[in-house]
C-alpha cells in the first residue's frame, strides 16, 4: 500500500474514478486548481483573448458611481462586503477604494478556500487601503454565509468573474436558493457573468495561441498523475474547445490522440481511451437576461440593474434578497 507515502484526498480519488469510468469521460473543472493551476488561471487572465477579467475591471473601474448607487448603501449605516472567491481582489480594490473615499463604513470579508489566496488577497488590500478593515474567512462559502448572517449588518456579497458560469444551470439554481438563504432582506448581490456572444469572440478566450489554457486544462492530468499516482501519457491528449452561440456554452475537452490504456495506482485501474475519445472537463455557460431570469425564477432574488462594460460583453447584475 502506496498510502502511507501519500495523503489521498478521498474525494478527488472518488470522483476522478467516477468520471473516468462513464461512458462519456468527465472531470469536475474544480480539479484543475491547485497551486499550479491557480498560477494558470492568473496567466489567462492576463492572455490578449481573454477578455473577460478586463471587461469587468471596466465595469468597476468606470461604473464604479453607478455601482455604488444601484447597491443602495448609505453613508451612515455600516455594512459588509462579502467576496465569494477571493481572486487577486484587483476589480474589488476599485469598488472598495471609491467606498473608502466617499466615507462609506463597510468591513471587507473575501471568503476562500484556499488560506494562501486569502493571505495575498488581504496583503494586496492592506498595502492600498491600510484603513479599510478586512476580515478573511477561510472556508466553504456557505458554511460561511450561515455565521454570517447570525448578524443584521446590510450585506453586499460578492460573486465575480463569471465564476457562475461554471455551473450547470441546474447547479446555478441550487447556488442561487443556498445563497438567498444566507441573506437577510434587502441584502444584495453583485453577479459577474459573461455575455453570449458570437463564437469568434467566445472561443479564441478557451483556446489561447499562447496554449496557456490547454496547459490549465492538462493539469488535471498531472494532478491525477502526482495525487492519485496515474501513469497519463500528457502528450497524448490536445486541449479541445467548443462553443456555439445557439447554446451560449463554451466547453472544453481533452481528448486522446491514440488508442491507449492509463492506470491509476490509488484506484488500483486502468481506464481505456480510443483514439479521439475525449474527457470533457469544463463547462462556461454564458448569460443573457432570460437565461439569468430562469435560474433565478423561484427564488428570493430579484434583478435590479444591470451594468455592462463599454463594448457591452460582460454584465455585472445587481440582485436584492425580496
Ligand atoms: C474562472 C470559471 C470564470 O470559465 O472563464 C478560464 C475558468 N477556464 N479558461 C471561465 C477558465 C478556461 C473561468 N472561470
Amino acid at each position: 500500500m502506496s498510502n502511507t507515502l501519500h495523503v489521498i484526498n478521498t474525494t478527488f480519488k472518488n470522483d476522478v474514478c467516477k468520471g473516468l469510468s462513464a461512458t462519456h469521460k468527465y472531470l469536475d473543472s474544480k480539479y484543475f486548481y491547485d497551486e499550479i493551476g491557480d498560477d494558470l488561471f492568473i496567466q489567462i487572465m492576463n492572455m490578449p483573448e481573454y477578455y473577460l477579467t478586463r471587461a469587468e475591471f471596466d465595469i468597476f473601474k468606470h461604473k464604479t458611481r453607478h455601482l455604488i448607487q444601484a447597491l443602495g448603501v448609505h453613508p451612515e449605516t455600516h455594512f459588509d462586503v462579502i467576496e465569494l472567491g477571493a481572486g487577486d481582489g484587483t476589480k474589488t480594490k476599485a469598488l472598495l477604494e471609491v467606498l473608502h473615499h466617499t466615507n462609506f463604513k463597510f468591513s471587507y470579508l473575501p471568503v476562500d478556500i484556499s488560506a494562501n489566496a486569502l493571505s495575498i488577497l488581504k496583503h494586496n488590500i492592506t498595502m492600498a487601503l491600510p484603513e479599510v478593515s478586512i476580515y478573511p474567512q477561510e472556508g466553504d462559502y456557505f458554511n460561511i454565509l450561515k455565521d454570517i448572517k447570525r448578524t443584521k449588518t446590510p450585506k453586499v456579497v460578492l460573486f465575480l468573474g463569471s465564476n457562475i458560469g461554471n455551473l450547470t444551470d441546474l447547479e446555478a439554481k441550487g447556488f442561487i436558493s443556498k445563497l438567498s438563504a444566507a441573506l437577510n432582506p434587502k441584502d444584495k448581490v453583485i453577479l459577474g457573468t459573461d455575455l453570449i456572444k458570437s463564437k469568434s469572440i467566445v472561443l479564441p478566450a478557451y483556446s489561447d495561441a499562447a496554449g496557456i489554457t490547454k496547459q490549465f486544462n492538462l493539469n488535471i492530468l498531472h494532478r491525477i498523475n502526482k495525487e492519485l499516482q496515474g501513469n497519463f501519457n500528457i502528450d497524448a491528449f490536445v486541449h479541445e474547445a467548443e462553443y456555439t452561440e445557439e447554446e451560449g456554452i463554451a466547453k472544453s475537452f481533452l481528448k486522446s490522440t491514440k488508442t491507449q490504456s492509463v492506470y491509476v495506482e490509488a484506484l488500483e485501474k486502468a481506464f481505456h481511451f480510443n483514439k479521439g475519445e475525449r474527457i470533457h472537463t469544463e463547462i462556461s455557460r454564458k448569460y443573457n437576461d432570460t437565461i439569468l431570469a430562469e435560474i433565478l425564477e423561484g427564488s428570493s432574488l430579484k434583478i435590479t440593474d444591470k451594468l455592462t462594460d463599454s463594448n457591452g460583453v460582460f454584465a455585472d447584475y445587481i440582485l436584492e434578497k425580496v
